[in-house]
């Protein structure tokens, strides 16, 4: 199976992917492109240490979003990608992607969905939002993209405990951890689809 990752900072979640990929885990993939829609960002060094081909699409460089969101479709398209991870990718993929790219596409998200989603959910916010709500549980969800921002359907959920004296940092740290496993564990299953 032909992996894309899409990207726009840290990249522990494409390193997850690519850890599984190299030890055997995730045997049936391979990471054939990486786009980033910044430049600089770790998740490309940590791509090109692999030799896994990347490419930076910024916004400025293209005269709208959707022309934007179109090369990045057609991207994963010439590069032949199935699949699509959104691993920690920050924007919202327009109409245009899913005209230029017709494979699946799915996304990682730190909480419970529907819960702490949609707009402004990203990074610390979704943990401070969890906090503050008081949740006893929290966790992470892979869904299908689809236009609509954090809502196309639910592919796996995992539960995280939130224990008492949790900061939003140690939170994320705990839900990053399982981030990883899940991420993994759905990738393999796809594969194993065929
Ligand atoms: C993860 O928490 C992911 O769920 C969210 O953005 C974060 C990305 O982390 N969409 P990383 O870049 O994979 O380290």
């Amino acid at each position: 199976m032909r992996l894309g990752v899409l990207v726009s900072g840290r990249g522990s979640n494409l390193e997850a992917i690519l850890d599984a990929i190299a030890d055997g885990r995730l045997a049936g993939a391979r990471a054939v492109l990486v786009i980033s829609n910044r430049a600089g960002v770790r998740a490309l060094d940590v791509a090109t240490s692999r030799q896994v081909p990347t490419a930076v699409l910024e916004r400025a460089a293209y005269p709208t979003r959707a022309a934007r969101d179109r090369a990045i479709g057609a991207a994963l398209t010439r590069a032949g990608v199935e699949v699509a991870v959104l691993a920690g990718y920050d924007e919202l993929l327009r109409q245009a992607y899913f005209e230029a790219y017709r494979g699946r596409t799915i996304n990682i998200h730190p909480s419970l969905l529907p819960a702490h989603g949609g707009r402004g959910m990203v990074g610390l916010a979704v943990h401070d939002s969890v906090l503050a709500a008081g949740d006893l549980e929290t966790g992470v969800t892979i869904h299908e993209v689809t236009p609509e921002l954090d809502s196309g359907p639910m592919i796996a959920q995992r539960r995280v405990p939130v224990v008492p004296g949790d900061t939003a940092e140690r939170l994320a740290e705990r839900v990053l951890a399982e981030e990883h496993r899940l991420l993994v564990e759905t990738v393999a299953g796809i594969a194993a689809q065929g």
